[in-house]
């Protein structure tokens, strides 16, 4: 939800500006321009457009009562420390999750992937942001947290590469997955997608000694899709 106290106009105008300021470095012209018609019509959600909702964060539209980066913050925090090293992985075109996560920590960096993103002004010493796609050849510091908020195709490198490399992750899923499934299917693809993610987070989990799977929703917020993560079950002493 965006704040009340800011009108429609001010919205409007703020957001079509910088978008003819970024549209040189925009790779698909055709999806701007769709991004543009949203923000006429005044499209309020926090499932619109990546851009759309991370330029509302960027701005200070959001409320943060409601905003879905400051609440998915909290619940990596209900579940991990995030004073250490954190990578962000698919950070979308302005990193607004993890300069939310920078400003929280007060030991270690934020490091955020993702080769479509747009040039940053950023005063954070320890916000790193990369350019770039993380591959199973990145290398990340020991003990990191990988995170990642609807990073689409790269879900299952993200689940793989944490589990594989026995890290904490958290990643909320999105509805894009792949275009067929693994048998070239384009039926009823989502919930095959869906389930393997979930698969692949559980079996990755427990033969990593990472724990077993973990579940968090932002339904409240009309997130539909979970929010997967690997739970450490804690050991009782006698
Ligand atoms: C839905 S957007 C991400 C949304 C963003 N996390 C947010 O907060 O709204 C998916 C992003 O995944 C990025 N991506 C896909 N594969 C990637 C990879 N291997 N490494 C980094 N980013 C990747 C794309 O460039 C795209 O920006």
């Amino acid at each position: 939800m965006l704040k009340t106290n800011i009108s429609d106009e001010v919205i409007k105008k703020t957001l079509l500006d910088y978008f003819m300021e970024i549209e040189k470095y925009t790779p698909n012209k055709e999806e701007l321009e769709r991004i543009k018609r949203a923000t006429l019509v005044g499209r309020r959600t926090s499932l619109s457009y990546p851009l759309l909702r991370q330029s509302y964060d960027l701005f200070g539209f959001e409320d943060e009562k409601t905003s879905i980066y400051l609440n998915f913050v909290d619940l990596i925090q209900k579940h991990f420390s995030i004073d250490r090293d954190v990578i962000e992985i698919a950070g979308g075109p302005i990193p607004r999750l993890s300069f939310h996560i920078a400003s929280r920590q007060t030991k270690g960096k934020v490091t955020v992937y993702d080769p479509l993103m747009y040039p940053v002004e950023n005063k954070l010493n320890n916000l790193v942001i990369k350019k770039e796609p993380f591959t199973e050849q990145t290398i990340v510091p020991k003990n990191s947290l990988i995170i990642g908020f609807m990073p689409c195709e790269a879900t299952e490198l993200l689940i793989k590469y944490a589990t594989e490399h026995k890290l904490d992750f958290m990643v909320a899923l999105c509805g894009c997955p792949p275009i067929t499934d693994y048998y070239g299917f384009d039926d009823d693809v989502f919930n095959d997608w869906e389930a393997n993610m979930k698969y692949l987070a559980m079996s990755g989990s427990e033969d990593n000694n990472l724990g077993t799977i973990g579940y968090e929703s932002l339904k409240e917020l009309n997130d539909p899709y979970p929010i997967l993560f690997n739970k450490k079950v804690k050991k009782f002493t006698k």
